[in-house]
């Protein structure tokens, strides 16, 4: 099999997999869907939750030098004029007049050196055009000019106009910053690749605010802080690649941009940008709105407009790379002797949707259920779990390691004393990868999860 092939096979199967247990689905499916959008089913919207928790708690609540914040998608039409948006927010688009497909003219494919439509095939393509990728949108009943606006494109921009209020309420000395997590939309010319290019979708931002002579050395700072971010979700560092765009592809205001990458099935693509945007943004908006923008440096006595790194990530992209990460098959062998395969997400145990499955070995025995139920309520507050009582244990194990369950705790005849006194009051815990079983005390059974998946 090419490697191609198997990459797209492997595609094929994460992206049922996620339907099939409620990962992802497509938005709107019974109306025949809306294409570059999709819905999060129950476990899909847990491990989103996991990421953008973990993303707030590193960037926000384990530092002193960063503060949150959470902007409305609407903003008065100007942000957008100043930030550069609405001039030049765009693709190259061009049509096919063959099959009147729209295509992005900077993906085609080239067949004899010449580009032609991916759809049909034809070579009679449309010279490219710049096509803005904002929604627009009206503000209040009158639909005319000067009721425009657009759903945001990207969430920094709330950022940089409240830079002023968040630094006074926070009273913060640079260096620091202002995270935010929320939805951006982009009207793309081809959303593709399952969720990696959507037409909505959510970003998880920094603007990192510093003095001019602290930028260069600052980007290379959040560069590594954002790499490790990506080990400590599980991701590891040989799936990932770091690509510095060159100073000719970069924005006119960036001094150093790098694109952390990630090894999809469909190629390496980009998860994150990390960028040194100089003082571009705060002094666009400075001008266009006529306030200042500048910090007082009460060390130096200087009034200065602020430079800014950015280390800007999409959540959904994210997600993907976790389950593209965590997809795995693997044989193995029943107790009988029996080959067969076994599909496991293999999450880090902080980013798995459900963190422990309780299983009452037979669900007819009243005491083995009552003891799995007060385990479950016991463990309820503390993290998210699961109660199955259908089917042979074998199986509820295997339904658990497809979603990636990291634990399984198994309440049997020994736990409730029915094989002697010795092991009456523990638990078998199942560990996912590796399919061990140690035996625990009930009472120890929640620092030993909560020490595994914090
Ligand atoms: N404020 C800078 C900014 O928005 P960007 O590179 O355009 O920079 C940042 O976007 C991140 O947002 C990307 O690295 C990607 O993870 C995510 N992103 C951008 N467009 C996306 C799309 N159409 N679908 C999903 N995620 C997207």
């Amino acid at each position: 099999m090419t490697q191609d092939k198997s990459a797209s096979e492997r595609m094929e199967k994460i992206v049922s997999l996620c339907k099939r247990r409620g990962f992802i689905m497509q938005s709107s499916e019974i109306y025949g869907g809306l294409n570059g959008c999709w819905d999060y089913g129950p476990l899909g919207t847990e491990l989103k939750r996991n990421l953008k928790d973990f993303w707030w708690r590193r960037m926000v609540r384990e530092r002193d030098d960063i503060v949150g914040m959470d902007g409305s998608i609407l903003m008065n039409r100007q942000v957008w004029v100043a930030s550069g948006h609405e001039a030049t927010f765009s693709d190259p688009m061009v049509d096919c007049r063959s099959c009147k497909s729209r295509l992005r003219a900077d993906q085609l494919p080239e067949k004899d050196g010449k580009l032609h439509c991916p759809v049909c095939g034809s070579f009679d393509l449309t010279e490219a055009r710049a096509f803005n990728l904002m929604f627009k949108t009206y503000v209040g009943a009158t639909e005319d000019e000067s009721a425009i606006t657009y759903l945001r494109p990207e969430t920094a921009q709330a950022i940089f106009v409240q830079f002023k209020n968040v630094l006074e309420v926070s009273r913060k000395k640079v260096p620091f910053g202002i995270a935010q997590i929320g939805k951006a939309f982009r009207n793309e010319i081809n959303p593709r690749n399952f969720t990696f290019r959507s037409r909505e979708f959510e970003q998880m931002e920094l603007e990192y605010f510093c003095r001019p002579e602290d930028g260069v050395e600052l980007l290379e700072y959040w560069l590594k802080e954002r790499l490790k971010f990506y080990e400590d979700v599980g991701i590891s560092s040989d799936l990932l690649h770091v690509h510095k765009i060159p100073p000719e592809e970069r924005a006119h205001y960036s001094q150093g941009t790098y694109d952390i990458e990630f090894h999809f099935a469909f190629g390496v693509q980009e998860l994150e940008g990390v960028a040194y945007r100089t003082d571009y943004d705060l002094s666009q908006h400075q001008k266009a709105s006529g306030k200042s923008l500048e910090y007082f440096d009460e060390e130096t006595g200087q009034h200065f407009v602020p430079h800014v790194v950015e280390p800007s990530a999409g959540v959904d992209r994210a997600v993907l790379a976790l389950i593209c990460a965590a997809f795995c098959e693997e044989t193995i062998t029943d107790p009988k002797g029996k080959a067969e395969t076994r599909t496991v997400l293999k999450f880090h145990p902080r980013m798995a949707p459900i963190k422990c499955g309780i299983f009452p070995l037979l669900k007819n025995n009243e005491r083995l259920v009552g003891q799995a139920r007060e385990i479950v309520e016991s463990l309820r507050p503390h993290m998210m779990v699961f109660y199955d009582e259908s089917g042979a244990i074998g199986r509820r194990y295997r339904r658990q390691d497809e979603v990636g369950t990291p634990f399984g705790v198994t309440v049997d005849f020994d736990t409730i004393g029915e094989n002697g006194p010795s092991n009456q009051g523990t638990v078998t815990i199942r560990e996912r990868d590796s399919m061990k079983q140690v035996r625990v005390p009930i009472g120890e059974l929640k620092s030993f999860l909560v020490d595994r998946i914090n």
